[in-house]
């Protein structure tokens, strides 16, 4: 950590001259810092935290403003995941708010006559939506640990939507690129096209009708989304246009406190998101195979050290298509897959200098075995030191595309997350088979990866990304840009990044980001290299040992990212 020795006496000058280019992204803050993709929202947050909430009340304002100003992933009508870490208990909880099968889907819902899966119906409209967790999710982390009332988590979002806001020139370019698919749906356009015409950015944006939804969660709390009328107009919306969420679904719908991932990585204690997420069973799997290689030996562009990343990538991945699934349908193997024997099979057959090929990896036996590109990271931290690390997503770009009439929000795409038929890839190439099919009330399988990290005891980071089968190894790239590169957290975060997943047997580096020696090496060791355009979007903060102080790091591959503090 000597970023932070060399950032904490450079603090005075950084602040009066701000000319260190290497130091310049990170933003040093002693109160409280919200990182998220928009600037609002993480303002917002700040404001939370000024007006004396905690880390868990900055996050719910945070989430709940991005509902309104980054429709793209920011939402009511989706899902989650958020590890918080509580100063006073010095614990982490987990607490998932993930998105549930209606209880009416079957196994081959999207199987079509001639047995092909229907990709249409899985990805657009009411059809693709499992039954929403955001706002349970949010009301629930406020009711257990925030300490300002609901009410007040809720007002800056619902002021937002009723009087406006100026749309960014992030967003303004957003709906141009997905302006023939929002105009599927006549509620979406006429919210986010006012008078037909794509808003410029310094528009400003009214949502009328997403304000008196926030009405009436601001007033009556969940209830006011999951019964009375909002819930109606959700379930009358899917019974006319083909989605199967039911007043039951949403009247029975609860976000589970469960247990996170917790594995030691060198001298780090990482604690990540659990199942139904694979993200800390995947991103575990990957760091625990590295940690058997040296690799501070290298740099972030070093092709031995791409390599041997992808080497891990490969097998892991190729577990999480068999094993992961929602641990209430399906046997929870997290302890098997992370077991120290397990993971030493898996590297003896990693070779140092040439690639596996993927057709020659199977998924292992692990003990007690009888991303387009939308969804996104906050991470919120007050004073007092508690910390909280929120992945939420209505899974791609605008999600199902589909907003509710009357509601204003936007539906999640999330069944698409499911394995619609084994051995058939999702939108983000995954496959998947018994343990992620289809069921009514089943959680789809995540990548989410919301992680907070701590050294001796002490936070030392939290992070996460969006990024659909990227978001694993983006996280984990950072973790090691920081801790064993030596990155400042600016830095780790904007680093080229590159990705394997098993199947396709493909290296993808992003484009523009590594040099023609390091591609001809990985070509030469055996790796399908392909260039991808974007990386995933990392949030992140870092905390210096003390305590203190904290540096907020948004990627710059996020327009809008902004890092806010005090
Ligand atoms: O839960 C998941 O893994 C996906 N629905 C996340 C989608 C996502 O990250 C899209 N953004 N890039």
């Amino acid at each position: 950590m000597r970023n932070f020795i060399l950032i904490s006496l450079l603090i005075p000058a950084l602040l009066a001259i701000n000319s260190c280019s290497t130091i310049q992204s990170d933003k040093v803050y002693r109160n409280g810092v919200v990182v998220s993709s928009d600037k609002i929202a993480s303002e917002i947050g700040v404001n939370a935290l000024k007006g004396g909430g905690n880390a868990i009340d900055a996050a719910c304002a945070t989430a709940l403003a991005l509902a309104v100003t980054y429709p793209q992933a920011g939402n009511i009508g989706g899902g989650g995941f958020a590890l918080i870490y509580l100063a006073d208990s010095q614990k982490v909880y987990y607490l998932d708010f993930r998105e549930t099968a209606p209880a009416a889907a079957t196994t081959d819902m999207y199987i079509k006559a001639d047995g092909e899966v229907d990709h249409q119906r899985a990805l657009w409209g009411p059809s693709s939506a499992g039954t929403p967790g955001t706002v349970a999710g949010l009301y629930e982390l406020n009711r257990r640990f925030g300490s300002k009332a609901w009410r007040d988590n809720v007002q800056p979002a619902r002021l937002l939507a009723d009087t406006g806001f100026f749309i960014s020139a992030p967003l303004a370019d957003k709906l141009v690129e997905y302006s023939e698919e929002l105009h599927t749906y006549p509620a979406t356009a006429a919210i986010f096209f006012p008078g037909g015409k794509a808003p410029q950015a310094g528009d400003r944006l009214l949502q009328s009708d997403l304000g008196s939804t926030l009405i009436a969660v601001e007033t009556d709390g969940r209830d006011g989304f999951y019964l009375g009328e909002t819930a109606q107009r959700i379930v009358d919306y899917c019974a006319d246009n083909g989605g199967l969420i039911s007043m039951d679904d949403l009247a029975s719908y609860f976000p589970v406190w469960r247990e996170p991932v917790v594995f030691g990585y060198r001298n780090l204690d990482i604690h990540c998101a659990g199942l139904p997420s694979s993200g800390g069973i995947v991103m575990g799997q990957i760091l625990k195979m590295l940690e058997q290689f040296e690799l501070e030996r290298y740099t972030p562009e070093a092709p031995q050290y791409m390599h041997l990343f992808a080497e891990a990538s490969r097998r892991a991945y190729a577990d999480r298509s068999q094993y992961p699934g929602d641990p209430d349908f399906t046997e929870d193997l997290t302890e098997g897959l992370l077991d120290r024997a397990y993971i030493a099979s898996r590297v003896e057959s990693i070779d140092p200098n040439q690639a596996t090929p993927s057709a020659d990896i199977l998924p292992g036996l692990p003990r007690g075995h009888g991303e387009s590109d939308q969804t996104t990271h906050l991470v919120t931290a007050d004073a007092a030191g508690n910390i909280v690390s929120l992945t939420y997503t209505i899974n791609r770009t605008f999600g199902s595309k589909a907003v509710v009439p009357g509601c204003g929000f936007l539906l999640n795409n999330e069944m698409d997350d499911f394995s619609a038929a084994p051995g058939v890839p999702n939108s983000f190439g995954l496959i998947g088979g018994e343990a992620n099919k289809i069921e009514g009330g089943k959680r789809m399988l995540s990548s989410m990866s919301p992680t907070i990290i701590f050294q001796s005891g002490q936070p030392y980071m939290a992070l996460g990304s969006p990024g659909g089968s990227k978001i694993i190894t983006a996280v984990a790239q950072t973790i090691i840009n920081y801790h064993l590169f030596d990155l400042t957290i600016g830095e780790a975060v904007s680093v080229p990044r590159f990705h394997h997943q098993w199947l396709p047997d493909k290296l993808y580096l992003e484009q523009g980001g590594y040099d023609i020696n390091t591609i001809q090496k990985l070509i030469s060791m055996g790796h399908d290299v392909q260039e991808r355009s974007r990386y995933s979007e990392v949030m992140a903060v870092g905390f210096s040992p003390d305590g203190a102080f904290m540096i907020g790091a948004a990627d710059p591959r996020q327009p809008g990212g902004h890092v806010s503090g005090f």
